[in-house]
């Protein structure tokens, strides 16, 4: 396994792969990696010729100062993991080689899609996922890009920056791990603390209660935003961010429930911010 940490020494080893007719699986991560990032590591792994990593904790994408500098870095510990996992190349990038000169002046705007949940309660945040992301995209030139479900917001901003801006990239996503309560993987719950953590099981616990009334016919969204925000707003330490339901395309609260939607849960746990979503039964 190659671990690379400049652009054009990346270009040249994912160059010389293609010339030699490879595919390219690409795994865009920040490092901290747990059972859903070396899930998504298994499926390019078993889907393409190479899998290239990249691990970069990515400043342009953090508001809060404090969260960037607590954010979990277990540098030898994921290389060893992408070692065994067959990985070809990780690219580990520093910020000087990213972002040479300082905050970069053009950037993606995700426009209104990047504005909503997420975004609301992180002001630039899915600016800077496209913009690094593009950039990865630009550095590696992978033929398929793996997303976890778990970060579905993401996952739709990446569609559409692809779509829109002609990237010539596949992208996969991939379903959510979660441990065996239910709770989504993350690297931040290894910030929790132990309190924290058996709360942290409302979010999952929320979600499954709104696809139950989903599944018994439920169609009005308010209902099953009710439901999810009682449930978190109910649970000792749990701050409530968001409960919503909405079109699994363009992020849009539904009001009846008639296609494709999916509920998204964002609660704070602490100083830790987690996240969840379920599609839901139609
Ligand atoms: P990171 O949080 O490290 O996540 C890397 C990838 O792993 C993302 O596609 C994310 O959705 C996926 N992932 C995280 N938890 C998961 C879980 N429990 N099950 C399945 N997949 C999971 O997302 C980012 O990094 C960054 O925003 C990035 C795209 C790398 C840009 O900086």
């Amino acid at each position: 396994m190659e671990v690379i940490g400049t652009i054009a020494e990346l270009r040249r080893a994912t160059g010389d792969a293609r010339a030699r007719g490879r595919s390219l699986g690409f795994v865009p991560t920040m490092g901290a990696f747990h059972d859903g990032h070396r899930s998504l590591i298994q499926r390019s792994r078993a889907d393409t010729d190479s899998t290239i990593v990249s691990v970069y904790v990515n400043p342009l994408q953090f508001s809060d100062d404090d969260d960037l500098a607590r954010y979990p870095r277990t540098r030898e510990r994921d290389l060893g993991d992408a070692e065994r996992l067959g990985v070809a190349l990780v690219f580990a990038p520093g910020d000087h080689e990213m972002y040479p000169d300082g905050d970069p002046v053009v950037t993606v705007d995700p426009g209104s899609l990047g504005e909503r949940l997420e975004g609301a309660f992180r002001p630039g945040h899915f600016r800077g996922v496209s913009t690094v992301v593009a950039k990865l995209f630009n550095a590696v030139g992978p033929s398929r890009a793996y997303f976890g479900e778990k970060d579905a917001q993401q996952v739709a901003v990446i569609r559409r920056m692809v779509r829109d801006l002609s990237i010539p990239v596949e992208l996969a996503t991939c379903p959510t791990v979660r441990e065996p309560d239910g709770i989504a993987m993350s690297s931040r719950n290894a910030l929790l603390a132990p309190e924290d953590r058996d709360a942290a099981g409302c979010l999952f616990l929320a979600l499954t209660e709104a696809a139950e009334r989903a599944r018994a016919g439920e169609r009005d969204a308010a209902v099953l935003v009710a439901v999810m925000a009682r449930e978190i707003g109910g649970t000792p330490r749990a701050r409530l961010d968001y409960a919503a339901v909405v079109d699994d395309e363009t992020f849009e609260d539904v009001r009846t429930i008639a296609g494709p939607v999916r509920a998204l849960v964002a609660a704070r746990f602490g100083n830790v911010r987690l996240i969840d979503n379920l599609v839901l039964p139609t």
